[in-house]
């Protein structure tokens, strides 16, 4: 069984008429497309994998989607083991979220390391096509709302790569297409190239933290506003070091503990003096860390939407409360920025 098709009206329920929804999320249009996208998104990396706790990855997306988070973030390669998240996440969206398709924007990336062997990465037109069909099966969709080259692939020609991108579009097996990671001189081609394919690059995405600036000193977050195409960014949290598990040590239960996660013990202890410091901060203005850290991240209109991760539906609630708070002021700006410097 797979979910249905675009505007199959089958048992179609607004998940915005119900009393569930509490209309605290705002929603931004992404550059200049028709498309909005909710301030804060979901992505399914970590914590959705065959290793985690189902239960609690089908209940995060719940309670996620009751809070107005329209989008889930996920790509081939996310569990462990590879794939698993899009299984997980799959087996979700057909039992729980069957008459919510159309009001669900799900996204997944081809490129990084999925299977053995000459086609399981990179940026050929063998790889992203298969892995895309691999991908529509785990997550039981007809189609992806967004397909992502996940990274730049600099042996493969630019017009190769963009050519499987737009072949995702013109097939119906994706709406729009994006970018991750690639520097600002390779993103411009490539969006030039897709252009002159007739296929508008609908969306950035690129790592953005307080403690990981250099995707904004690179003048890229500019060039997407004036281009009109939106930025998503990921991992304002850090991977979780913009919390205060990692004031004093590693805990048990974080990713830095884990042998699956992506963050490594000696980057917490580069970081470790910053994150005090910030967090002494954030509360000397009555706030978390956490939420210091979201609407920094929030704070320009040149994002369009930024992607959390969470362990439990108590993180996800913490964070997505960030939304409530006051914007951070100059000051704060400057004594942040004065701790973090953008490099
Ligand atoms: N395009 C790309 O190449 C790329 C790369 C990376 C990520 N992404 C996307 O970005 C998404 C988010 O990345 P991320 O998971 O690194 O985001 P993040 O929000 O920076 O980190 C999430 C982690 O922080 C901790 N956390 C979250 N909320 C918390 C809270 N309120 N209190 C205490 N700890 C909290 C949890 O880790 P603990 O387990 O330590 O509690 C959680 O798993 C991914 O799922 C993926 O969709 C894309």
């Amino acid at each position: 069984m797979s979910l249905g098709m675009r505007g199959e009206i089958r048992q179609f329920q607004s998940m915005f008429d119900d009393a569930r929804y509490d209309g605290r999320m705002p929603y931004r249009r992404c550059g200049d497309s028709g498309l909005l996208l909710p301030a804060i998104s979901l992505g399914c990396w970590h914590n959705f994998g065959g290793v985690d706790n189902f239960e609690e990855a089908r209940r995060m997306l719940h309670r996620a989607f009751d809070r107005g988070v329209t989008h889930f973030d996920l790509a081939n390669n996310y569990g462990p083991p590879p794939g698993s998240a899009e299984e997980n996440v799959g087996r979700i969206l057909v039992s729980d979220f069957v008459c919510h398709r159309d009001e669900l924007i799900i996204s997944t990336k081809a490129g990084h390391d999925m299977w053995r062997g000459p086609y399981g990465m990179n940026g050929s037109r063998k790889h992203l096509l298969s892995s895309l069909d691999q991908s529509l099966k785990r997550l039981r969709l007809n189609y992806v709302d967004i397909f992502y080259s996940h990274c730049p692939d600099p042996e493969t020609r630019l017009e190769e790569t963009m050519s499987a991108l737009a072949t995702a579009v013109h097939s119906g097996k994706a709406l729009y297409v994006g970018l991750s990671k690639y520097p600002l001189k390779r993103l411009k081609k490539a969006v030039k190239i897709l252009s002159e394919m007739g296929i508008r690059c609908l969306i950035y995405q690129p790592p953005y933290s307080i403690l990981q600036r250099e995707y904004e000193s690179s003048g890229i977050l500019e060039w997407l506003a004036d281009e009109g195409l939106g930025c998503i960014t990921f991992s304002p949290l850090a991977q979780g070091m913009l919390t205060p598990k990692y004031f004093e040590d590693i805990p048990e239960n974080s990713r830095a503990a884990n042998p699956d996660g992506f963050l490594k013990t000696e980057q917490v202890i580069t970081q470790q003096e910053k994150i005090r410091a910030l967090g002494d901060l954030a509360a000397a203005h009555g706030m978390s860390l956490q939420h210091l850290a979201m609407r920094w991240a929030l704070r320009s209109n040149k994002v369009t939407s930024t992607i959390i991760g969470a362990r439990t539906v108590s993180q996800l609630n913490d964070t997505l409360d960030a939304l409530d708070g006051p914007a951070l002021d100059n000051a704060l700006l400057e004594a942040i920025d004065a701790i973090a410097p953008a490099k």
